[in-house]
């Protein structure tokens, strides 16, 4: 990204954006962000009442109309997701971003004391589900004149650490699903694949990984922003493949 990136107010007019953890945190930033600049955001989340509340925000404020879609990726079988993947050909006939953001820190403890079904559940949501839900939606990402997919990792992604166990393992996973992805797509097809590594960012996730921190010292979504303004739209379409410290 050029440094400095300063997205056009109609950056992404007409553009259909699929955020998953879009109830809280960077996830709820982002689809605010993307519906100023004139997305039409898919909220997906697992608490109907935060998606509610971001629904009621983005027609307040004269954006264009949000889709909500409860969905707990912990629990989300294969037909569920394509039961999704109908809804939104139906509505909208194609998907032109797809923000993977959502997921959960789980227990940091030495590995050898982890719990397994705690371990399982990590895997679930930050990988397992991020794996099922690109694979089904990659139909309709491909019939998108550009789409883009961004993966959202970690510091503890890019290289694992000790006793961040299995968020630390789900994310290198999905780092790795990304980069495979990204070399199949180059050259076949009109989607761009990239990570993005937000940092330390002030949030309740943030708050639970490094509880004696002031979250004043810390940047906010908002700070993020014109990253995940760039990588989303159509300024970072030949940017493929590549990771992203924000
Ligand atoms: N904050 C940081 O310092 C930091 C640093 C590096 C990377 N990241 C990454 O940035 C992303 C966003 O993190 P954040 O700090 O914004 O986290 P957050 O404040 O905890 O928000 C996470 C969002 O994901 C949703 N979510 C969690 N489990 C879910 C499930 N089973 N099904 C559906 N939605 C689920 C949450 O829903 P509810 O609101 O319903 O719980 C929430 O909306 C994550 O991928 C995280 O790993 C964050």
């Amino acid at each position: 990204m050029i440094k400095g990136y300063k997205a056009k107010p109609d950056l992404l007019r007409d553009r259909i954006i699929l955020v998953t953890g879009a109830g809280d945190g960077i996830g709820r930033t982002a689809s605010l962000t993307y519906a100023r600049h004139g997305a039409t955001v898919i909220l997906l989340g697992r608490t109907v009442a935060k998606l509610e509340t971001l629904y009621d925000e983005i027609i307040g404020a004269g954006f264009p109309e949000p889709g909500i879609v409860p969905m707990d990726l912990a629990t989300d079988s294969a037909a569920d997701i394509q039961e999704l993947v109908e809804v939104i050909s139906d509505k909208y006939g194609r998907l032109d971003g797809l923000l993977h953001n959502a997921a959960i820190l789980g227990e940091r403890v030495p590995f050898e004391t982890c719990d397994l079904d705690q371990w399982s559940r990590v895997m679930q949501v930050n990988f397992n589900s991020v794996f099922k839900l690109t694979r089904l939606l990659l139909p309709l990402l491909k019939l998108s004149a550009s789409a883009s997919i961004i993966f959202t990792s970690s510091g503890v992604g890019a290289k694992p650490r000790a006793y961040w166990g299995a968020y630390s393992v789900s994310k290198y996973a999905m780092e790795g699903l990304a980069k495979l992805l990204a070399d199949e797509l180059e050259n076949t097809s009109n989607i761009h694949v990239n990570i993005l590594n937000p940092g330390a960012t002030r949030t309740s996730m943030r708050a639970a990984a490094v509880p004696g921190e002031d979250p004043q010292t810390l940047k906010t979504p908002e700070d993020l922003m014109g990253l995940y303004l760039y990588l989303m739209g159509p300024d970072s379409a030949t940017e493929n493949g590549k990771t992203f410290n924000a």
